[in-house]
């Protein structure tokens, strides 16, 4: 779906998450949220923010997971993702603390193995991602599934590509700042969400868009595995639809 303006399209999005939300809480059922950081989420957690303010949005019954962070990273550490999700969303709105999920950048090497199988169980124990929002990397990655990455791989470490770590390196203040590898869900974690929503802003995606939704299905581009999702709406505006 192509919108003028990611303003516009984010609103529609974030009108969707509060629609699934209520109707849980209807059901009195917990809301299973997949969460992204990035750019490209901000206004839609912009929105929900201020439905919650405004309109009484209550996420009193939303579970989130989100889907990747740095390795190692802090908490309190203002790149990591832990700090971007509170500062855009968990600390305006009226989840509960301990429902809410992040891949921990601080776990020991040690413990990561098991670390990463318990984030998965945990997911799966809910009953699955009822909704999974995602941003799109140049390398085509989703989370942090860099390409090389298997269409059923689950919450695992990884290395970040090259060209990951350039597009990273201003908000790190250098390239050499940036940490080489990250926690993230894997692509079969995201292919398992009952519906996806993938947003595109801007000309610098056009090209890894147009790979990714009209070129052939390859691990070389992992977002392209979304082809095979039956319920995945990528969400563009004019920018980045321009090649398709
Ligand atoms: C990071 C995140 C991805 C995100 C991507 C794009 O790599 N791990 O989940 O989709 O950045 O970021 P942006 O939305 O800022 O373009």
């Amino acid at each position: 779906v192509i919108f003028d303006s990611s303003q516009e399209a984010s609103i529609i999005v974030a009108q969707e998450i509060a629609g699934l939300i209520k109707e849980k809480q209807s059901l009195n059922t917990p809301c299973i949220l997949g969460l992204a950081t990035g750019s490209s989420p901000i206004k839609v957690y912009e929105e929900l923010v201020r439905m919650h303010k405004e309109e009484g949005l209550s996420f009193a019954n939303v579970i989130t997971f989100n889907l990747d962070e740095y390795y190692p990273m802090d908490k309190d550490n203002i790149q990591s993702y832990f700090y971007f999700m509170h500062e855009h969303l968990f600390n305006h709105v009226d989840i509960l603390p301990e429902n809410i999920n992040i891949p921990s950048g601080t776990i020991s090497n040690e413990e990561l193995y098991q670390y990463c199988i318990d984030y998965e169980t945990k997911i799966k124990s809910l009953g699955g991602l009822d909704f999974q929002l995602l941003g799109i990397g140049r390398t085509g990655h989703i989370g942090f599934n860099e390409p090389g990455s298997h269409f059923n791989s689950g919450t695992r470490s990884i290395t970040l590509d090259h060209i990951t770590r350039v597009d990273a390196a201003p908000a790190f203040l250098g390239i050499d700042n940036v940490p080489r590898k990250a926690i993230t869900m894997g692509v079969g974690t995201v292919r398992s969400a009952k519906r996806i929503v993938l947003l595109g802003w801007g000309i610098s995606k056009a090209n890894v868009l147009k790979k990714t939704i009209e070129g052939d299905i390859t691990p070389q581009v992992p977002a392209t595995y979304l082809q095979e999702h039956n319920n995945t709406t990528f969400v563009l505006d004019k920018g980045a639809s321009s090649e398709l």
